[in-house]
């Protein structure tokens, strides 16, 4: 028995003749392509849909499991299904590099698996706050950030990072963007004419450095994170502070060296100069204990900066520095100023979320999922594509894939942005222009690391801009990461038949 039409909220099927299946598929498939079905938006459960529309439950299951192998829906495990937050779309034959704004399979670094938000413990944490908070909390917030919230994370950074923290330390941003927009305005006050930056990093960053009235000037980075030595020019550009991933450099995935720590930390006491901390993933260590935050050695020189984009999602635009006492109040001043201010109810949640235990539980699931993705693409890749490296990948959510000689990376990603996955090449994150000052020696050729792991610096012996890609290994939803690395390896294979000096 088939109704003509079944109207469900926002769905609208026609559902007469046969292939009763095959017509739910593409009715629900349209929808979503079309926007009709929004992303986020919940369906019923296939036992309601199949009363509704007189069909059989497996019908619909079968249906809804098809369409989340194709990534357009989303199933949370006891929870229900979804529509796809960044719904996937076939692969299309022949496509440009412009299919990279769709792709079928997103393997960019930056974003975290947006499926595996706890949207559940998010609400539940919500929902105490506003049936508990007073009207004042709902005033215009605290610029430094609400009490609640910096204590929790003053808590919680001390606890998990070795941060020194206080609350009164602690000054609540939307994240690492705001923060380097803010502290860029606060250097340049005091005189600053220039930030160093490690020579890879987001070119997102670099602009936001600049176009906040400071030039930013590369450090160099070799296998034992960015040099010291590299600030030598440093008082002449009047260069206001270091800005650093020491405990997993983003994109190259090294650790700073201790000693180099202790020298940027040095440099910055005798320099009257501040190290900017950017600990975006110091969470997320995989095979031993995290690395420690260095704003401890040096907590009146060093700005601890963290930030909800990975360890929950970018969307919530939450971050939060730890300062040095001396900066606060030019800081908070420059915060009002801007007048991007954190919503209250947003800090509220997020002080409830840390401290009920669930940012602990969250961090651990997350921590467990991606040191499995870790391994299976070091896996795949070794089994599939056995002539790349793959480095970095101790911490964090992004691994380097280093291609062997001769490959072009710009080839690389083009072939895969033609196959329907977006990747990038290492290129797109080096930083141009001059640096603060030429590097002593030559990139790459230090060899004393912290951690066993190959040289993994921007450059090869030869002084040639090393070939990688650099691969974000959190961000497709589980559903359909295995597919988006059996593509990526596939597209490795292509480029390897089509090397004449690639051993196989
Ligand atoms: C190196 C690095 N720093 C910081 C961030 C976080 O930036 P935001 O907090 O502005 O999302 C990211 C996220 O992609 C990152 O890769």
């Amino acid at each position: 028995m088939v109704k003509t039409w079944a109207n469900y909220g926002d769905l609208h099927l026609d559902l007469t003749g046969s292939k009763v299946r095959s017509k739910l598929e593409s009715a629900l498939r349209e929808a979503v392509q079309s926007g009709r079905l929004h992303p986020g938006t919940k369906l019923p459960p296939s036992r309601v849909l199949a009363t509704d529309l007189g069909i059989a439950r497996n019908t619909v299951a079968d249906a809804y499991g098809q369409l989340v192998a194709e990534g357009w829906l989303t199933a949370h495990a006891g929870s229900g299904t979804w529509v796809s937050q960044r719904p996937g779309r076939p692969p299309e034959v022949g496509a440009t590099p412009a299919a990279v704004t769709h792709p079928r399979f997103d393997l960019r670094a930056g974003v975290p698996d947006l499926a595996a938000f706890p949207r559940g413990a998010w609400q539940a944490a919500a929902r105490k706050v506003l049936g508990s908070a007073g009207h004042h909390l709902l005033g215009y917030p605290d610029p430094a950030g609400l009490p609640e919230l910096r204590m929790a994370l003053a808590d919680y950074l001390a606890r998990v990072r070795g941060v020194t923290a206080s609350p009164e330390r602690v000054v609540v941003c939307g994240g690492f963007t705001h923060a380097i927009a803010l502290l860029s305005q606060v250097l340049r006050a005091r005189g600053a004419r220039a930030l160093a930056v490690e020579a890879y990093g987001h070119d997102h960053h670099r602009r936001v450095v600049a176009g906040n009235g400071l030039r930013p000037l590369p450090l160099p980075v070799d296998d034992g994170g960015a040099r010291p030595d590299g600030l030598a020019g440093a008082r002449q550009a009047r260069v206001g502070a270091a800005v650093l991933t020491p405990a997993h450099q983003f994109p190259l995935g090294v650790t700073l060296l201790p000693e180099r720590r202790r020298a940027f930390a040095e440099w910055a006491g005798k320099a009257g100069g501040f190290v900017i901390e950017d600990d975006y993933d110091g969470e997320f260590r995989y095979d031993r204990q995290p690395v420690g935050a260095m704003q401890a050695l040096a907590p009146e020189h060093v700005v601890y900066a963290g930030t909800a984009s990975k360890s929950l999602v970018p969307g919530l635009q939450l971050g939060w520095l730890v300062v040095p006492v001396r900066l606060r109040d030019e800081l908070i001043a420059a915060k009002e100023a801007s007048g991007s201010l954190v919503s209250a109810l947003d800090q509220l949640t997020l002080a409830e979320f840390i401290g009920s235990g669930a940012y602990d539980r969250q961090i651990r699931h997350a921590r467990l999922a991606y040191r499995r993705r870790r391994d299976r693409l070091v896996a795949m890749l070794r089994q599939q594509a056995p002539e790349v490296a793959v480095t970095g990948i101790s911490a964090g959510l992004q691994a380097l894939v280093r291609l062997p000689a001769g490959w072009r990376e710009a080839e690389v990603v083009a072939s895969a942005a033609r196959r329907g996955v977006a990747v990038s090449g290492l290129a797109g994150y080096r930083a141009a222009g001059p640096a603060v000052a030429p590097a002593s020696h030559p990139v790459g050729n230090d060899q004393k690391h912290s951690e066993q792991e190959p040289a993994a610096a921007g450059h090869g012996r030869g002084g040639q801009p090393v070939q990688a890609l650099v691969v974000g290994y959190a961000r497709p939803p589980e559903h359909a990461f295995t597919a988006a690395l059996a593509r990526l390896c596939a597209v490795l294979a292509i480029t390897g038949h089509h090397q004449p000096d690639t051993p196989r």
